[in-house]
């Protein structure tokens, strides 16, 4: 009923998007690359019977009209944008497997009580704001005024990227929802990790989501002469941070479960021959325990105040976002496990360690994901894979969900 040939080829065009030398993707939000990924998949929305629209948040929704009009709604998705140079299943695996699911009800003449939605939200990966999850936030009505503030790096705002993609950015929290108007919210991703391949699962069921904590710590030194000033009169701002660098390698080491990334780090003035007097670097940490992961960074910080005292140099740090844990929903893990019971599939369940829209809607609705069997646990990268079988796998559990779901009068 699902047909894989079909998810493959939507995949394969919407990788020509954005593709860089380098051999990934980049498709950043209110780029033209995400925009035309947009256009393509409203394309994929329009043959899958869906009627098609961009909310104030720019998030794409095809929607399908359940028996019930007024039931809530069903909601089913991923996202289309990219980090730098990612790879090709992070988030367009889930939009192309729900309209697949949905093409497939169309096909068979299945009808639901409930009305279904597919939604490609708007920035899930936060890669050029920062910030991430935009478009989610959105329809959970907590995209604020300020946090249209978030600049990228060239200094634009979230508010003026969206004004020059056609939205209105005075206008977001019309794309709130009410709690009572959405049954759920589904999400099928690639793991992007190993513990369905060690399993050999081609497709599990996510039990929750770890909860990202996003720092800017900016360290603020003494410039010098790299020839003149003997090393123990420097007040060496990239030293301090290269310390830090390592302590947030073993304070999140320490606990087997955390895990601690600095992905952007900033040199200034940034002369060969001048020591650095300012540094700015990002530190995400994850924990699926909210305690262990808040107990990390107070352990971090602590010790980078030690290190500023013996350098010399002045800390601040800057809260970028705290996200908590999310656990998945009773609701739709049992509707996910009833699909795998009927398909005859392993019923396996995992957490996740990677961050995904669902964690924004938590107070909106019950929310849920599947997850699909990732080549050597790779992602944010251009070598992500997932077979097309396990896509198939994936994408028909997810149709079995949403149906479970979306079938029953309550
Ligand atoms: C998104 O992929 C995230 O987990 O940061
Ligand atoms: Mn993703
Ligand atoms: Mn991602």
């Amino acid at each position: 009923m699902i047909n894989e040939d079909r998810i493959w080829q939507r995949l394969q065009s919407l990788s020509t998007i954005g593709h860089t030398e380098a051999g990934g993707i980049i498709r950043l939000s209110f780029t033209k690359e995400e925009q035309q990924a947009k256009d393509l998949v409203a394309t994929y929305m329009k043959e899958a019977g869906l009627s098609v629209r961009i909310d104030e948040a720019g998030n794409l929704i095809g929607r399908k009209e359940g028996k019930n009009a007024n039931a809530p709604v069903v909601m089913v998705g991923s996202h289309l944008d990219s980090v730098y140079n990612g790879g090709n299943f992070d988030g367009p695996l889930g939009v192309i497997a729900a309209v697949e699911a949905l093409q497939a009800m169309k096909e068979q003449n299945i009808e639901t009580e409930h009305p279904i939605e597919v939604i490609a939200f708007t920035d899930e990966e936060g890669a050029r704001f920062s910030f991430g999850m935009i478009g989610s936030r959105g329809i959970a009505g907590t995209l604020t005024a300020e946090d249209l503030h978030y600049q990228d790096k060239d200094g634009i705002t979230i508010a003026e990227a969206m004004a020059s993609a056609g939205l209105n950015p005075d206008e977001v929290s019309k794309a709130a929802r009410k709690p009572g108007d959405v049954k759920a919210y589904v999400e099928l991703h690639i793991e992007q990790g190993r513990v369905l391949e060690q399993r050999n699962l081609p497709v599990g069921i996510v039990t929750g989501i770890a909860g990202p904590l996003w720092l800017k710590l900016i360290i603020e030194g003494e410039a010098g002469h790299a020839g003149t000033t003997p090393m123990n009169l420097r007040h060496d701002a990239l030293t301090a941070a290269a310390k830090m660098m390592l302590t947030i390698e073993t304070e999140a080491a320490k606990t087997g479960t955390t895990v601690g990334t600095v992905g952007q780090l900033q040199v200034f003035p940034g002369g060969i021959n001048v020591i650095p007097n300012r540094v700015e670097f990002t530190l995400d940490l994850r924990d699926i325990d909210e305690k262990v992961r808040d107990g990390v960074e107070e352990r971090i910080l602590q010790q980078a105040r030690e290190i500023c005292q013996i350098q010399g140099v002045n800390l601040n740090v800057e809260l970028l976002q705290r996200v908590p844990p999310v656990p998945c929903s009773e609701l739709v893990q049992s509707a996910a496990k009833a699909a795998f019971e009927e398909l005859g599939y392993e019923i396996f369940t995992l957490p996740s360690g990677a961050g995904h829209d669902g964690m924004q809607m938590k107070d909106l609705c019950p929310i849920g994901m599947l997850f699909v069997r990732s080549k050597n646990g790779i992602s944010h990268n251009p070598e992500e894979w997932s077979s097309k079988e396990d896509c198939g796998h994936g994408a028909i559990a997810l149709y079995k969900t949403i149906v479970n779901l979306a079938i029953q009068k309550n």
